[in-house]
C-alpha cells in the first residue's frame, strides 16, 4: 500500500534501485567502463519494444537484398517473423537504461546473423554487407553434425543437425536445448529451424541469449554483464563486439590477425551501427588476440 503513495517517477527509481543491487551492478558497470555507473534494469515500462529500435524501414535498408532471386532464403525473414520472435525475449534490445546500449546490441546481433547468412561478396553490388539474411540452410554440410558422445541430447539416426536459421544453429547439442527451452523437437525436428521464420528467428536469438558455460552469453557481453574469470583475463578474452563472435565461432576466427570471416562481422557491425545511429560500438571489435574458448 505505501507504494501507491509514491509518485511515478520515485516508484521508478524505488523500483531501479532494488534491480540494481539484485543485479550486481557494480560489477557491471566496472566491466564496460566507457558507460555511466548507473544502470536500470527494472520497470518495463520505461523500456522500448524492438520496432522502436529497428523500424520495417531499418529492416529494408540492412537487408537490401535478402529477397533476391539469387539468395536462397528469398521470401523466408520477414519482418513480422524478426519482431515476433524478439517477443518472446522481452530483455533482447530492451535491457540498459541508455537507448544506445540497447541499439549497439541490436546491431552486434544483427550483425553477427548476417555475417552467419551473407550473401555478399567484396565487390558485390551495394556493398559486401547488403547481403545479409540470404541463407536460410547450410547448403553442403560437411557432417550431419552429430557429437555422439553428448548422451544428453542424443542425436536422432537420419537427422542432420547442420547449420539452420539466422544463427546457423548446430550440432545436437544446440538443437536439444533450444527446442526444449523454445517449445519444439529440436533433435526429431530439426528442420523446423529452416522452415519457420518465427522458430527460425527464436533459435537465433535463443543462443544470443543463453550462456554456455565457461561460456556467457552474447547479450550478456553486449550490455557490459560479461565479468571475466582469471582464465578469461589470461586468454585475453575482454568484453566487446569481438567477444561475441568468439562465443559463436572463436575456435575457427580468433587468434587469427586478418582472419576474413572474422572482419567480415566486425565491418556488418560497423555498417548496422551505421544505419541504426549507434553512437559508439564499443571497444575490442575483433578477437584477433583472443584466445578462443577450446
Ligand atoms: C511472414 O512470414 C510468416 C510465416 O511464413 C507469414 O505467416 C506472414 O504472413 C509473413 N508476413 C508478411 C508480412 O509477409
Ligand atoms: C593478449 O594480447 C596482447 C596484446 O594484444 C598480446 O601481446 C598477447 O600475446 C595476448 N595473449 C594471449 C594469451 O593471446
Amino acid at each position: 500500500m505505501a507504494r501507491l503513495l509514491l509518485s511515478p517517477v520515485l516508484l521508478a527509481f524505488s523500483l531501479a534501485a532494488a534491480s540494481l543491487i539484485s543485479n550486481a551492478g557494480v560489477a557491471e558497470a566496472a566491466a564496460w567502463p566507457w558507460h555511466s555507473h548507473w544502470r536500470w534494469h527494472g520497470w518495463r515500462g520505461r523500456h522500448d519494444c524492438i520496432s522502436s529500435i529497428v523500424s520495417e524501414e531499418d529492416y529494408a535498408s540492412l537487408f537490401l537484398h535478402k529477397d533476391d532471386a539469387a539468395c536462397p532464403a528469398r521470401g523466408f525473414y520477414n519482418y513480422s517473423s524478426f519482431v515476433s520472435a524478439a517477443e518472446s525475449f522481452p530483455e533482447f534490445g530492451n535491457t540498459g537504461r541508455k537507448k544506445d546500449t540497447r541499439r549497439r546490441e541490436v546491431a552486434a546481433f544483427l550483425a553477427q546473423i548476417s555475417h552467419e547468412t551473407t550473401g555478399g561478396w567484396a565487390t558485390a553490388p551495394d556493398g559486401p554487407y547488403a547481403w545479409g539474411l540470404c541463407f536460410k540452410e547450410e547448403l553442403k554440410p560437411a557432417s550431419n553434425y552429430c557429437d555422439a558422445t553428448n548422451t544428453e541430447w542424443k542425436c536422432d539416426p537420419g537427422k542432420s543437425y547442420h547449420g539452420r536459421g539466422p544463427m546457423q544453429l548446430s550440432w545436437n547439442y544446440n538443437y536439444g536445448p533450444a527446442g526444449k527451452a523454445l517449445g519444439f523437437n529440436g533433435l526429431g525436428n530439426p528442420e523446423i529451424v529452416a522452415s519457420d521464420p518465427v522458430v527460425a528467428f527464436k533459435a537465433a536469438l535463443w543462443f544470443w541469449m543463453t550462456p554456455q558455460p565457461p561460456k556467457p552469453s552474447c547479450h550478456d557481453v553486449m550490455l557490459g554483464r560479461y565479468v571475466p574469470t582469471e582464465a578469461d583475463k589470461a586468454a585475453n578474452r575482454t568484453a566487446g563486439f569481438g567477444l561475441t563472435t568468439n562465443i559463436i565461432n572463436g575456435g575457427l576466427e580468433c587468434n587469427r590477425p586478418g582472419n576474413a570471416q572474422e572482419e567480415d562481422r566486425v565491418g556488418y557491425y560497423k555498417h548496422y551501427g551505421d544505419i541504426l545511429g549507434v553512437r559508439d560500438l564499443g571497444p575490442n571489435l575483433d578477437c584477433a588476440s583472443q584466445q578462443p574458448y577450446s
